[in-house]
């Protein structure tokens, strides 16, 4: 069976050797993006790299504290050098989903602002087509139940987010978010569209021209697709 964990570590490292001095970074949220912070932390201390970065998520951001990586708030930057971030499906050209750890609008204007964006993950991330892993959707309270009724009329399953005690999950943010089942998404573009104009959707997990690399690990090492 394949190693997935020593697989997202081969791609962190490789995506932290992309780190260079004085960089103001997009930290990542989520498993894959930890081992990569982890390892920029590394590098600070044992190669005197001084970088500044933000947090997509208050998870990531309690990490680079506890690391000693200097914070910085994402409200007073207009541009990042360098994102490194997770996902959760990239197809070849290099479009993804992300979300399931329910970072998606902080890592979304990040990955905006980032001059360069690379996506890191093991040999489950690639698909061919993006829709298998249900599409998360960040809905202000305000909103909760007309955007609900707007997906509905989608035509694909969608289930509320819970918690492990069954409360709705609150992002960062205090939203909420609905995991949309579509399966397979054949025109991407069109569908961020149509929940883009949906008033009170916050953040979509489609990352669309905002990838710029993705490193995934392998069995012996990684392969890399810009
Ligand atoms: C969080 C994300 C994550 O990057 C994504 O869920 C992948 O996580 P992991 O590296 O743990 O598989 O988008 O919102």
């Amino acid at each position: 069976m394949a190693d997935l964990e020593a697989q997202k570590q081969r791609a962190a490292l490789r995506a932290a050797a992309e780190v260079a001095d004085g960089m103001l970074l997009g930290l990542g949220t989520g498993s894959t993006a930890t081992y990569a912070i982890r390892e920029i932390a590394r590098r600070m201390r044992e190669e005197g790299l001084r970088l500044t970065a933000i947090a997509t998520s208050s998870a990531t951001g309690a990490l680079a504290v506890s690391l000693g990586i200097p914070l910085r708030s994402m409200g007073e930057i207009d541009q990042l050098d360098l994102v490194i971030d997770g996902a959760d499906e990239i197809d070849p050209a290099l479009r993804a989903i992300k979300g399931g750890g329910g970072a998606l609008f902080r890592e979304k204007i990040a990955a905006a602002a980032a001059v360069r964006m690379i996506v890191i993950g093991d040999s489950s991330k690639p698909v061919e087509t993006l829709g298998r892993f249900k599409l998360p959707v960040e809905v202000h309270p305000f909103a909760l139940r007309s955007v609900q009724h707007q997906l509905e009329a989608l035509g694909a399953p969608i289930a509320l987010r819970s918690r492990a005690d069954g409360a709705p999950f609150a992002t960062d943010q205090q939203a909420n978010i609905f995991d949309v089942a579509f399966d397979r998404i054949d025109d991407a573009g069109a569908l961020a569209r149509m929940l883009e104009a949906m008033p009170g959707v916050l953040a979509h997990g489609l990352f669309i021209d905002l990838v710029d690399t993705a490193i995934i690990g392998t069995e012996d090492g990684v392969s890399i697709t810009n």
